[in-house]
């Protein structure tokens, strides 16, 4: 009986030794130790052993099955330490690999010509404020000395939500909304959306982009609007930038004027950008019509007012040299791209 006892735990070492995982090993334990395992076995059949002999085979099997657990106890550390190191070479990462290049998005040009022209306004002290798409006709014509029936409001035909409320078809009812808010004195640029009934062309769209600008204080003059351009001008276009005002009207400011700017490519001498003149038309602007200062809230005889209207897609269009507007809405990536 301890020879086969022997011949068992011989057996079992080797096998432990060569398990190759958990499983396997956990095999290798029912099998001897488990309940019709070897070992088991040979307790089982102590029965028949004289009581001389039942006590020292007893003491073997215990001592065997001590020794079988122990060196089960090393191998399940040995392997477990194995998978870790296995796992740990497996999921190392190569830092020197190149990293997924992450595809940024970019502003659009429109947006870019915005905050430039934001960035030179806010330098003089202006405030940017921002006015409703939808509005009422009263601050889109009436306080802006377009009444029902003036002709100018043909000229502007838009999208009517109902009788009183429409698409603005310029930010210059701004104007008249921060004017009736009453605090003095104003300085201001507002960029927005606006709205036309335009058919789509090189140079025009049924929705485009205005920055309008609106100073109110005691003794603002034409010299501070003509001073305002020009620095303007120079901050946009480029330092050698001039400005010329032409005489024009728009019904809430008087006098008025549409302000050319020299032109930046060639200078003034003649090219395809300036269509051979020299001079780039870019704005409307004017003093405040003493009417409007009136309708608004303002006393005409303290305060007086400078405004300007810029079409954004206008200036932006000539700052890229870009010769057609349908371009800025297409969101064709290979164009936009390339700002
Ligand atoms: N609102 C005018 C337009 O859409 C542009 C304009 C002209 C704005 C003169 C002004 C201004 O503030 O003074 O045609």
């Amino acid at each position: 009986m301890s020879e086969s006892l022997q011949k068992i735990q011989e057996e079992a070492v080797q096998k432990i030794r060569e398990a190759s995982n958990q499983e396997m090993l956990e095999e290798i334990r029912v099998s001897i130790l488990g309940k019709k395992g070897a070992l088991t076995q040979i307790l089982k059949g102590m029965k028949d052993l004289s009581p001389e002999e039942r006590p020292k085979i007893g003491q073997k099997v215990n001592e065997a099955r001590a020794a079988l657990e122990e060196i089960m106890l090393q191998k399940r550390k040995e392997l477990k330490h194995a998978v870790l190191t296995e796992r740990l070479k497996r999921e190392t990462i190569d830092v020197t690999l190149p990293g997924k290049r992450q595809i940024r998005g970019h502003r659009h040009p429109n947006q870019i010509a915005l905050e430039d022209l934001e960035r030179v306004f806010i330098g003089m002290g202006y405030e940017v404020v921002e006015g409703p798409e939808i509005e009422y006709d009263r601050y889109n014509f009436e306080l802006l000395n377009i009444p029902a029936n003036h002709p100018a409001k043909d000229e502007q035909d838009t999208f009517y939500i109902t009788k009183d409320i429409l698409l603005r078809t310029q930010t210059s009812s701004v104007q008249a909304r921060i004017m009736e808010q009453g605090k003095l004195p104003i300085k201001i640029i507002s960029p927005g959306r606006v709205f036309r009934s335009d058919e789509v062309d090189a140079t025009h769209s049924p929705s485009f982009h205005q920055v309008e600008g609106l100073v109110v204080g005691k003794n603002v003059t034409m010299a501070d609007l003509k001073g305002t351009l020009d620095q303007f001008a120079r901050e946009f276009f480029g330092p050698k930038t001039k400005t010329k005002l032409r005489p024009h009207h728009f019904p809430f400011t008087e006098p008025s004027a549409e302000v050319d700017v020299t032109c930046f490519k060639c200078g003034g001498k003649g090219c395809s950008v300036c269509k051979g003149s020299g001079w780039i038309e870019i704005l409307g602007c004017g003093m405040v019509h003493p009417h409007v200062l009136e309708m608004c809230g303002i006393d005409p005889e303290v305060y007086s007012g400078f405004a300007f209207g810029i079409g954004l897609e206008r200036v932006t269009l000539l700052k890229y040299e870009i010769d057609d507007m349908r371009l800025l809405y297409e969101n064709d990536i290979r164009f936009l791209g390339q700002f």
